[in-house]
């Protein structure tokens, strides 16, 4: 079962996290997020196994900065964790494909994330470069992905994408 997260869900993510990535970072990183007063519970999922939660997925609004003009509001997926011992059933897929429709159904039209170039091809992420998006720091142009969530959402969003400043320690 994907659900979002509640009050009393904090200590099992940050053991899923912990487990999960090879240091401590992600898990402070996410505690430092739910802090902001733009943390989610919605968009801050949590994959249950008989009461005991097994996987999570947070995406956080950031901005995509033009060189002139308005910024695009986005997201970023990032972390995503499934508990090695559940790694490789489909969950960590079924965390990402939830947040997509988690962030549309709150109103956002994209979502960027740093991953992998073999895993999110699959769930429709592609280049971020595609529409002219860059990281703000270095990063292999096949890794830093893009994905509309409504047609058109980035068609004039080139720029760089701004995280909070609670990514800088990641
Ligand atoms: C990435 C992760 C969330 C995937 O969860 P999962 O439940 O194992 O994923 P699924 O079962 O849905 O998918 C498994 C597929 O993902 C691929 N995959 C998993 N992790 C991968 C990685 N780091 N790089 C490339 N492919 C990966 C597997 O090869 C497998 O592909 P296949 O089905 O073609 O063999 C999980 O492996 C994990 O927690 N990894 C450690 C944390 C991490 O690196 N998170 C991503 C960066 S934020």
């Amino acid at each position: 079962m994907i659900r979002p997260e509640t009050p009393a869900d904090g200590a099992a993510i940050a053991q899923v996290l912990r487990q999960a990535f090879p240091g401590p970072q992600e898990a402070a990183l996410v505690e430092q997020l739910r802090r902001r007063p733009d943390f989610r519970p919605a968009l801050s999922l949590v994959a249950e196994v008989a009461g005991t939660v097994v996987g999570y997925v947070l995406l956080t609004p950031i901005a995509i900065e033009p060189v002139a003009g308005p910024p695009t509001l986005s997201l970023a997926l990032a972390p995503v964790a499934v508990q090695p011992a559940w790694q490789r059933q489909g969950i960590g897929a079924r965390l990402v494909e939830a947040g997509l429709v988690a962030g549309g159904a709150a109103g956002f039209g994209s979502v960027i994330l740093l991953g992998h170039p073999d895993y999110y091809p699959r769930f429709g992420f592609g280049p971020a470069s595609r529409w002219g998006i860059r990281a703000p720091f270095a990063v292999p142009d096949a890794a830093f992905m893009a994905r509309e969530l409504q047609p058109g959402a980035l068609a004039a969003a080139a720029g760089t994408v701004r995280y909070p400043a609670e990514f800088a320690a990641v």
